[in-house]
């Protein structure tokens, strides 16, 4: 089964941002993600074009960008031709979701939807075939450093069946609280991508912690 680990860029030190993601992907990190925040879908203000821009020169790693923003659709076009591989955001944050699914293929990007702890999954159920990737929030969204809810593990397992009857290959991303201790229940409960911030990049040896999170997927739960 799949293991892909997306380091958080959240989570690096911005003054020494070009090593870090170096060192990410000496460990193996398979994508990059990158939260973008505007203070009003959650309570935090992080980046975004000229951090994608940036990015987009550092590494050739897919980048995969996770709106936490009012009216995502705004930056479709935009975070496409600056060079993002996966477009996420929340269903709650703006009306047309099937629309701006579309969009997002149309541009070349995967379609990603974000689900917070609290979202219930039938917000899926209209949009199977729209979709490339789910993310499911094991934090509500806002801030790195959390404690994984393990409700989530649930959540993980029941979509997990719902992508299997449905059929088609779908992304399915944990995000929040991943950590060698937490990551292993994720995976069993059928997640294959896991965002990974303070666990990566809070870590001294960043290469060896992306290392490390790959192992502990294959930890008995
Ligand atoms: C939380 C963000 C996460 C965050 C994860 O709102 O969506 O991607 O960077 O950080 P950790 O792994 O520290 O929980
Ligand atoms: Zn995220």
């Amino acid at each position: 089964m799949t293991v892909r680990i997306a380091p958080s860029v959240l989570s690096t030190d911005l003054g020494r941002l070009r090593e870090q993601i170096a060192e990410a992907e000496a460990g193996g990190a398979e994508w990059m993600h990158v939260d973008v925040m505007d203070g009003h879908f959650v309570p935090n203000l992080t980046f975004g074009a000229p951090m994608i821009r940036a990015l987009r020169r550092l590494t050739d790693l897919p980048l995969d960008v996770h709106l936490m923003v009012q009216h995502p659709e705004r930056y479709i076009a935009e975070y496409a031709d600056l060079g993002a591989s996966v477009f996420t955001f929340h269903p709650e944050a703006t009306v047309h979701v099937q629309r701006h699914l579309a969009a997002i293929r149309e541009r070349g990007m995967k379609a990603g939807l974000a689900l917070n702890p609290s979202t219930p999954l039938n917000v899926l159920d209209e949009v199977m075939d729209d979709l490339d990737l789910v993310l499911v929030m094991s934090v509500n969204p806002g801030y790195g450093g959390q404690s994984y809810i393990p409700a989530a593990t649930g959540k993980i397992a029941r979509i997990s069946e719902r992508i299997d009857a449905h059929g088609t290959s779908i992304v399915l991303e944990v995000d929040g609280g991943i950590t060698v201790q937490t990551i292993a229940a994720a995976h069993a409960a059928g997640a294959d991508t896991f965002v990974a911030g303070t666990a990566v990049f809070g870590t001294p040896h960043i290469a060896d912690a992306v290392r490390a999170l790959k192992r502990a997927c294959l930890t008995q739960v």
